[in-house]
């Protein structure tokens, strides 16, 4: 089962991904409680569906990992952002959907570069996929009136 010669920053951008994604499974199921607290129920349930997708990402990277022959480990979670606004916690899904497509983008082309096509594909689906979530997220701001002009989901729930 072990790779001998799996690169050591392969390995690495592993981590950093599962760590990324269990925050992302964090930060949307806080921000759907949030959220059926505020009586914002369709939001709460968006953010129950983005739950799940990050926990299956999670899960393709934990299989990966034990597919390599090592062990997973997310050292980092982030804390899980907490604003007074559905368009507040949107932006800070925005910052953290950014940082998850930048680190796919990343290990794809190191894998790339270094002609392991097996590795590139893999950080190459998870990255289109989060492109998607990013571009989801600007357009749930976009309908909320987002930037400019806030809409009417732009105010305080507590
Ligand atoms: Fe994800
Ligand atoms: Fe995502």
């Amino acid at each position: 089962m072990r790779h001998a010669r799996i690169h050591p920053r392969i390995l690495g951008y592993l981590g950093r991904a599962l760590s990324l994604e269990y925050s992302a499974v964090q930060q949307y199921m806080t921000q759907a409680a949030l959220c059926e607290a505020w009586g914002l129920n369709e939001a709460a349930q968006r953010f129950r569906e983005e739950t799940v997708e990050e926990m299956q990402h999670a899960d393709r990277i934990v299989k990966r990992m034990l597919g390599l022959g090592v062990a997973p480990s997310a050292s980092c979670l982030r804390p899980a952002s907490v604003a007074r606004s559905l368009v507040d916690l949107l932006r800070q899904d925005a910052v953290l959907e950014a940082d998850i497509v930048a680190l796919y983008e990343e290990a794809t082309g190191f894998c790339q570069r270094i002609r392991d096509q097996e590795n590139a594909g893999f950080f190459e689906a998870l990255w289109r996929e989060e492109a998607a979530h990013a571009q989801e997220i600007d357009a749930w701001l976009a309908q909320l009136g987002v930037p400019g002009h806030p809409g009417p989901d732009d105010r305080a729930y507590f």
